[in-house]
């Protein structure tokens, strides 16, 4: 084990080149990276924030910042009393762990459960979930259908500027069919900026670009199901599109369990699957961040069943209370298979996003991806890398997180005020809450219908999954992000309106 001092002097490498104004981010990187190399190996204890702080010059709260921030996200763990140690979740890269599974994919599979909502057993479906329907409101004043970002908040001006430069730079071979895996510029540069923004282990190498998360899914969903592998467990509640894609591929849906920490353990080892697809930073719909004993149990399954878990990690950048927690796949680059896409932050019609792949299946996804299609448009692709380059990207996030912050507030604020009694649950992130608004405002049929009536569009929570809690309570999954925050305002206050108080 390495006494404190020592640690502290590997850490301060990287950590004292940063400008002030990014210290923290640093120490966090510095940390993580000495983690998951496995220079700080599991159980080694660390110093104090006090200690470290004085060994490293900076303030206590940085400190205490960075070990709260790799704790959340299952790097580090505290003890009971004082104490911070090296958690057992992340997998070290140079430990000799091997994500070869050649041959075991899909071998076994447990026999199948019968359906059944209990909230506790996996549910094994024969097909994919039904879409979300689109709700039939025949005049729509106020949509609160979740999904889309604020598409009148795209760049256009800064985009038309990436476009010019792309255009007049690009000499023309660059114009022939493209690197499957993407633009190596594109590459270089959604690895930065996801390794800084993400915490996630971004190999340019083992980046693919492709046409968002849901190209992402059918891309390994085909490679699993060419490996064996017959079903894929999504999360209940879950987004159905997942199960809608995996089921385009061959594989069958398995909801698994959710409770406020994540993925129930026992549902998920008893369901048989050996791939699952998450959304631990920000759970969609329910809107929790998975906690570190949850995501570590995961990997742990993971590497037991000799499986993958595909991170979706559709809005993982906007989080209005504190840093998003980091990437899972940053815990296990070899059993997590990272996505994300631009589609919430700059606009879904783009199609474009990106797959961290780990190595064992980066060959069955690149070729899956060249007979798919060839690979994605050069151009999209050059200007993407321009603008997150130019600094573009952040620029974006910012703003729109100024933007969003000030909407989900004004959701909150509408709600407490219009509909009182209502609940709000999950972390401060995303675009989207889950609102429980009390049965005296129900029963659920009865609101969905009024509030539909009234023009405003609502999606149950039970759209999502297999739950049918009998309680009367209605449960929504607000979408709030693409409203100003007047028709937020007036948008509850229509609903409000039309249900009164039963
Ligand atoms: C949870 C979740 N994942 C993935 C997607 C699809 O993302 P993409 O546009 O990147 O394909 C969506 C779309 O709304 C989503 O809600």
């Amino acid at each position: 084990m390495r006494s404190h001092g020592q640690a502290a002097w590997e850490l301060l490498l990287p950590f004292v080149d940063a400008p002030a104004r990014q210290r923290g981010r640093a120490l966090q990187e510095a940390l993580r990276e000495a983690v998951r190399s496995g220079r700080l190996a599991a159980g080694t204890r660390l110093p104090s924030t006090r200690e470290l702080a004085a060994d490293l010059g900076v303030s206590r709260g940085l400190v205490t910042e960075a070990y709260e921030q790799l704790t959340a996200e299952g790097y580090l763990r505290s003890g009971r009393g004082a104490g911070t140690w090296v958690g057992e979740a992340a997998r070290a890269r140079r430990t000799g762990h091997s994500g070869a599974v050649d041959g075991g994919l899909g071998s076994t599979q447990a026999g199948r459960l019968g359906p059944g909502a209990d909230g506790g057993a996996p549910v094994r479906g024969v097909r994919a979930p039904d879409p979300v329907p689109d709700g039939g409101a025949a005049r729509v004043l106020v949509d609160f259908r979740p999904g889309t970002p604020d598409l009148s908040l795209f760049p256009r001006a800064a985009w038309a500027a990436a476009q010019r430069a792309v255009l007049t730079r690009l000499p023309h071979p660059a114009l022939g069919y493209p690197d499957p895996r993407g633009l190596p510029e594109l590459r270089e540069a959604l690895a930065g900026m996801l390794a800084r923004r993400r915490g996630v282990v971004a190999d340019p190498e083992r980046l693919v670009v492709c046409s968002g998360v849901a190209q992402a899914s059918t891309l390994l969903g085909f490679v699993l199901r060419a490996r064996g592998l017959d079903a894929v467990g999504i999360e209940d509640p879950g987004s159905p599109e997942h199960g809608r894609l995996f089921a385009s591929t061959g594989l069958d849906t398995v909801w698994l369990p959710l409770d406020e920490e994540g993925l129930r353990p026992g549902p998920l080892t008893a369901s048989g699957v050996r791939a699952v697809v998450v959304t631990p930073s920000h759970q969609f719909p329910s809107g929790i961040s998975w906690s570190a004993r949850r995501r570590a149990a995961l990997l742990d399954w993971a590497r037991a069943v000799d499986g993958y878990v595909l991170e979706d990690d559709y809005d993982g950048d906007f989080r209005y209370d504190r840093a998003p927690v980091g990437a899972l796949q940053g815990l296990d680059p070899e059993r997590v298979v990272y996505a994300g896409s631009v589609s919430k932050s700059l606009a879904p019609g783009l199609r474009l996003g990106w797959t961290l792949v780990p190595e064992a299946l980066l060959g069955e996804v690149v070729e899956r991806k060249r007979t798919m299609d060839l690979g994605n448009p050069v151009l999209d692709q050059a200007v993407l890398a321009e603008f997150v380059t130019r600094g573009g990207y952040d620029r974006q996030l910012r703003r729109c997180q100024r933007a969003y912050r000030e909407r989900r507030d004004a959701l909150l604020g509408a709600l407490a005020e219009h509909l009182p009694g209502t609940r709000v649950s999950g972390i401060a992130a995303g675009l989207h809450v889950i609102a429980r608004v009390p049965a005296d405002f129900g029963p659920p049929e009865r609101f969905l219908a009024r509030a539909a009536e009234a023009g405003v569009a609502l999606r149950p929570l039970e759209d999502y999954g297999t739950a049918r809690p009998a309680d009367g309570d209605v449960r929504l999954v607000i979408g709030y992000a693409h409203l100003a925050p007047s028709a937020v305002t007036a948008g509850i206050r229509l609903v409000a309106e039309a249900v009164g108080r039963g």
